[in-house]
């Protein structure tokens, strides 16, 4: 069970591996945001499968659909609503091993299982949040947490 458990995470942690210098090549020499969020995504979604994958940005004070991958989502998302609203309001990650047992939970897909959510904080501000979800249970770690963070800290927000 736990050598299972470190095949899985060790397969993981080699798939970011193998797709950072891919998404560093991407971004390189681009200075268009939505160009960089639009490929972002899109590496993320090929590479992991999830049913789900983009960001929202802080616009107005609410969290505003940018660059996705995946089916349609909710367009606008209040401070400290679900779990994208309550991510920029903490200004912290949140992994969330069911959604069904996440208070106030958004289900923009019914087939949405498990979830993590990122800041992207700039000059001490949440600016956007990375969201990905998984139609399996318990598919975000800390794993991803690490290697998330690193490819959001090459984005040009
Ligand atoms: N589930 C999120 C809403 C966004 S969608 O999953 C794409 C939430 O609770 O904030």
């Amino acid at each position: 069970m736990a050598e299972d458990l470190f095949i899985t995470k060790g397969a993981k942690a080699e798939q970011y591996q193998s797709l950072i210098p891919q998404i560093k090549g991407l971004l390189e020499g681009e200075t268009d945001l939505v160009a960089n969020m639009a490929n972002v995504v899109a590496a993320l979604k090929e590479q992991f499968g999830w049913l789900w994958v983009g960001f929202y940005v802080v616009k107005d004070d609410e969290l505003v659909l940018a660059p996705f991958q995946g089916p349609v989502a909710c367009t606008r998302i209040k401070k400290g609503r679900g779990v994208c609203g309550t991510s920029w309001a903490q200004a912290q990650t949140l992994i969330v091993p069911d959604v069904e047992k996440f208070p106030g939970h958004i289900a923009c897909s019914s087939l949405s299982r498990s979830e993590i959510v990122l800041p992207v904080i700039r000059n001490n501000e949440v600016v956007a949040v990375l969201d990905a979800d998984s139609a399996e249970l318990n598919q975000f770690d800390t794993v991803d947490q690490q290697y998330l963070e690193e490819i959001l800290a090459m984005v040009n927000f």
